[in-house]
Parts: C-alpha cells; sequence; structure tokens
C-alpha cells in the first residue's frame, strides 16, 4: 500500500461477502447474476442491474461525470466495489487506493486493472495526516455511513487523513423526494425510532446467499450539512440528478 494504514483489517467471509459474490458471478459472465436483490427491514424488494458497477465513464449519469472532474492529487476510493470510478481515474493519471470491505470486489477490481486495491471497511479507515487529496464515495456511498453519529465521527477521521485543501466526493439519494408512499412511509417510521428517516436497514441476496443486515444512510441536502456540522468539513456544490440522486462535493473548513 502507498500510504501508512495504521490499525486492523477488517473483511466479510465469504458467505457473508454476498454483493462480492454478485459481482465475481457477473465478472465470470454467469446468467444468474445480472440483477441485485436488495431487500428493506418492510419486506420491500429492490431489483437494480448488476451491468452498472462495470459501466464505462461514457455510460454514467451526467451528475457523476460532471462530480468526477473535481478530483485532484491523491485519491481513496471508498466501497470501490468493481472498480468503476477507480479504473477510470487510473487510466486519467491519479494515483488511486480502492478499498472494499469485500475481498470479492477486490479481486474483481484486481483482475480489471486497478493496480492499488485493499480489502478495507470504511469503519477501519485510518491513514496517516496528509495520505489523500480527494476521498470518493460514488454509486450512493454516502450510504456506508450508516447513521448520523457513525458518519461525524468518520469525517472527523478523514479530515486528519487528508491534506490541507482536500475533498470528500459524496454520492446520496434524497430520501423524502420520493413520490412512493411505501418509501415514505418507510422513513416515517424510522424517524418515530429517532433513526434518521433514510437510515435504511437492507441486505443483500443472490443465488442460496443471504446477507447480513446492514444502515445505508440516505440524507436530504439539510441533514448532510447539518450532519458535517463541527467536523472541519462544509459543502462546496451539489450537483444535482434527474432525480433524487446528487452528489456533494464537500471540502475542508
Ligand atoms: C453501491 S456499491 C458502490 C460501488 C462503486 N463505488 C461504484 O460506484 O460502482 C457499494 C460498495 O461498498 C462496499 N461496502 C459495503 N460495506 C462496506 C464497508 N463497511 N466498508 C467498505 N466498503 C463497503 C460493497 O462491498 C460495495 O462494493
Amino acid at each position: 500500500m502507498n500510504t501508512g494504514f495504521i490499525g486492523r483489517i477488517r473483511a466479510l467471509k465469504s458467505e457473508e461477502n454476498v454483493l462480492g459474490q454478485l459481482l465475481w458471478a457477473y465478472y465470470e459472465g454467469k446468467e444468474s447474476s445480472h440483477f441485485e436483490i436488495w431487500e428493506r427491514s418492510d419486506g420491500y424488494i429492490s431489483v437494480g442491474l448488476t451491468k452498472n458497477y462495470f459501466s464505462e465513464y461514457e455510460d454514467w449519469a451526467l451528475y457523476q461525470r460532471k462530480a468526477l472532474e473535481f478530483v485532484k492529487g491523491r485519491v481513496l476510493d471508498i466501497g470501490c466495489g468493481a472498480g468503476r470510478p477507480s479504473l477510470y481515474l487510473q487510466e486519467k493519471g491519479f494515483d488511486v487506493l480502492g478499498i472494499d470491505i469485500s475481498p470479492l470486489a477486490i479481486k474483481v477490481s484486481r483482475l480489471r486493472g486497478l493496480k492499488k486495491a485493499e480489502i478495507m471497511s470504511i469503519e477501519d479507515v485510518n491513514f496517516k495526516p496528509n495520505s489523500f487529496d480527494t476521498i470518493i464515495m460514488m454509486g450512493n456511498n454516502f450510504g456506508l455511513f450508516g447513521s448520523f453519529k457513525k458518519a461525524r465521527r468518520l469525517l472527523k477521521r478523514f479530515y486528519r487523513m487528508t491534506s490541507e485543501n482536500a475533498l470528500i466526493i459524496a454520492d446520496t439519494r434524497n430520501p423524502y423526494k420520493k413520490d412512493n408512499p411505501a418509501h415514505l412511509e418507510y422513513c416515517r417510521l424510522n424517524k418515530e425510532k429517532g433513526r434518521m428517516g433514510g437510515q435504511v436497514k437492507g441486505r443483500i441476496r443472490f443465488e442460496k446467499y443471504i446477507g447480513k443486515w446492514f444502515d445505508w444512510l440516505m440524507v436530504s441536502k439539510k441533514e448532510m450539512k447539518k450532519i458535517l456540522k463541527g467536523t472541519g468539513w462544509k459543502i462546496r456544490k451539489f450537483i444535482d440528478s434527474e432525480d433524487s440522486q446528487y452528489i456533494a462535493i464537500i471540502e475542508k473548513i
């Protein structure tokens, strides 16, 4: 690894590594891997296309392409998946380290050509001061913060390990900007339980694999500003998509 990583490494076991199994199967060309099945704690099922994790820059949504224009210097890609943004940035000449909790995601990223890819959970991300100039959290990966409290704890850590003018580029979805009553009801019930509205508990299923439940955090712009307060970071700019998805360009105060 290029930088001084401090701490322990936590990785998923094979049977818990459901998204990794899916990415690996797709990489291997397995028919059953074309859809990502996501189950929410209230039983709501969403289906995504696995091919999106492998898509090329030209096929990305415009708001994602615009956001990556802000990338500078040494890059840490948190939750790099199959290496989609990392590979693009590496090709552009950036020094990129992709990390992911899933050993199979890292295996796929490496096989696809990512030079620096390491198994690591966001919770264990801890590098020496001034190790990175940009942290990217693409593909809705602001969600990896999981909760209000954890987001603030990790943002303070990210502050310490980045350079003076560092940026965080974080992709999320406004959970309240929805016309589906089931989603709005889920947000309402979450708030009743003292959770953030968009703190969604879910798990991924693929073939015989059923992942562990995890919290995925989606926030409005107002909530994001509240999370950042007192962490040393502030919003420079929001980049909107055509729907509720948006990216925050976050800078040091
Ligand atoms: C929605 S995918 C995004 C992939 C990629 N960033 C992209 O835009 O194509 C989320 C990724 O985060 C990884 N992940 C989940 N929990 C994680 C954690 N605690 N720490 C690091 N990575 C994690 C998953 O294995 C998965 O590869």
